[in-house]
């Protein structure tokens, strides 16, 4: 089986990504997979480079039973040519990743997370300015496409 790279991108990477991050490397784990799908997430921005993720997202993932652990870090040039497939949380950090491409290669790496989810697509709303519920619904939103992201590529590791 081949093993691919993913990176999950949003602004901070305190909030959206590193909630999809912990989802789907829970999901690749369950699936025993953690040898052939390698999993990071990253920021456009570097205001919160270090620090845990948001303690209501913290909150929302632990009453889903998923643990985060991840400390934001800024999505880097070289992030393009170490990662197989890059998918952004919305259109400003699509835009943003796009930018940060050198090639027809690298910028068709790049998708938006969404396009894996099932029942619709577009952004995953940022929850960062307001509240609580909107953790939840970006919960319910990650949680989905985090499965059907993990369908997607278990085709694509064993075609
Ligand atoms: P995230 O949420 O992109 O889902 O991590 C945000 C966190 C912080 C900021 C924006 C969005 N901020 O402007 O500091």
């Amino acid at each position: 089986m081949k093993s691919f790279r993913v990176m999950f991108i949003c602004t901070g990477n305190i909030c959206r990504s590193p909630l999809a991050h912990a989802v789907f490397e829970h999901l690749v784990k369950l699936e025993g997979l953690e040898n052939n799908i390698e999993i990071e997430s990253s920021g456009t921005g570097a205001w919160h480079v270090g620090e845990q993720a948001d303690t209501r997202m913290r909150r929302t993932a632990s009453e889903h039973g998923v643990r985060l652990n991840h400390r934001s870090r800024q999505l880097q040039r070289r992030d393009l040519s170490d990662y197989d497939l890059l998918l952004t949380m919305d259109l400003h950090n699509y835009r943003d990743t796009l930018a940060l491409c050198r090639s027809e290669e690298e910028r068709d790496k790049v998708a938006m997370f969404r396009d894996y989810d099932p029942v619709g697509g577009g952004d995953v709303p940022d929850p960062w300015f307001g509240g609580m519920d909107g953790f939840e619904v970006v919960w319910h939103i990650v949680s989905r496409t985090s499965t059907s992201l993990l369908g997607a590529m278990r085709k694509k590791l064993s075609a």
